[in-house]
């Protein structure tokens, strides 16, 4: 069975086609490396000790898209990853994110439809939460959006229940991530941001091999046991294993969604402290204001991934700071850009 992974060449995507591959399946990437490097491809190759086919194809572009599934006539099931994540970015430059998340899973369906692909899994997020009324979330919690990368994946979400509303035969799964961190155990794959990264532990990453001087804490007055943010952090190599459980669950036509979390949350200081020993050193760290639109505390109720996937995570906080260090160690400046 071919899976087709868009955004395969990025930090989850990555981690997913080998989970995908480990699991006896054929995978063909897509990507169009606007926010990754040849270079994964490469290393991707070279742990699953084998060719992985690959298209260069900016989803953005309906012909594009098509030649790909003409091309490709024994894809059976889209994993879609691709897409732009930042949510600051995504302030500045609605349209951008607009344009490039929106048109890409338009395609994609329209794509699916025309060659008789019937199942879709959705990489969503936490952040269709918003600020929840109450912790754990579950899946039938309110949703709210603060950002329009936010609004690109609720829209997305909307519009895949419209989809399958009208088509009997799709399957769609819609997988909201909490906070993918850490890398393969390899050191070999990872997390590879451009510029200053946004997400906490890329940052005390960064910081830990001293590209960085120190982690701006934004916030230590929030009602949370030590005063900074909780969230729910969860390994790379987990997540892309709830992919392929997801996958072997999309067995009937309908809109399946899960949250992908451990239930654990774990402050700013919890992370820094299990960080500093992952690196065996100090990481400098000042408290900062609040950033507005932050919120205090966010973790997933994991139950409904239990029982519908039959998936959850097994790793815990200390694999999480290692893997990261192990691969920001062996690649302080990340994939090369050849
Ligand atoms: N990393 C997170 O914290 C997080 C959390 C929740 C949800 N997500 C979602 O999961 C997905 C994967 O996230 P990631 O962290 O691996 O991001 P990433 O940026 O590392 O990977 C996304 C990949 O998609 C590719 N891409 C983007 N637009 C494309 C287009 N038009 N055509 C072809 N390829 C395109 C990029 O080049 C990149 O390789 C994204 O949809 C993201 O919004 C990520």
């Amino acid at each position: 069975m071919r899976i087709l992974v868009t955004g395969g060449t990025g930090y989850i995507g990555s981690h997913t086609v080998l989970a995908l591959l480990d699991a006896g399946y054929d995978v063909l990437i897509a990507d169009n490396y606007v926010n990754s490097k040849p270079e994964a491809l490469r290393r991707i190759c070279k742990l699953a000790g084998q060719d992985v086919p690959f298209a260069l194809c900016d989803l953005r572009s309906e012909a594009e898209t098509f030649k790909l599934f003409a091309e490709n006539t024994d894809i059976e099931a889209v994993i879609h990853f691709a897409g732009l994540k930042a949510v600051g970015e995504s302030v500045h430059e609605p349209l951008l994110y607009f344009d490039n998340n929106l048109k890409s899973t338009l395609n994609l369906l329209k794509a699916m439809q025309e060659y008789g692909v019937h199942s879709f899994v959705f990489s969503s997020s936490a952040t269709v939460y918003g600020d929840p009324a109450s912790l754990p979330i579950r899946e039938d919690a309110a949703l709210h959006v603060a950002s329009p990368y936010g609004r690109t994946k609720l829209m997305i979400e909307d519009i895949l229940r419209d989809v399958a509303h009208a088509d009997p035969a799709l399957r769609v799964s819609i997988l909201r991530y909490f906070n993918p961190v850490g890398a393969h155990p390899s050191g070999m794959i990872g997390e590879d941001p451009n510029g200053i990264p946004n997400n906490l532990m890329p940052f005390i990453a960064q910081v830990a091999v001293g590209k960085l001087d120190y982690l701006p804490v934004y916030g230590d007055d929030y009602d949370t046991p030590d005063g900074t943010g909780v969230r729910d952090y969860i390994h790379v190599c987990d997540l892309a294993e709830g992919h392929v459980s997801a996958l072997k669950a999309l067995t009937a036509p309908g809109v399946y969604t899960f949250n992908l979390g451990t239930g654990h949350g774990y402050s700013v200081l919890d992370i820094v402290h299990a960080y500093e020993t992952a690196c065996g050193h100090a990481i400098p760290y000042a408290i900062k204001p609040r950033r507005s639109g932050d919120i205090a505390a966010c973790f997933a109720d994991p139950a409904h991934a239990r029982e519908g996937l039959h998936w959850e995570a097994t790793r815990g906080l200390a694999d999480m700071c290692k893997d990261s260090w192990n691969f920001q160690h062996n690649n302080p400046d990340g994939y090369s850009n050849d």
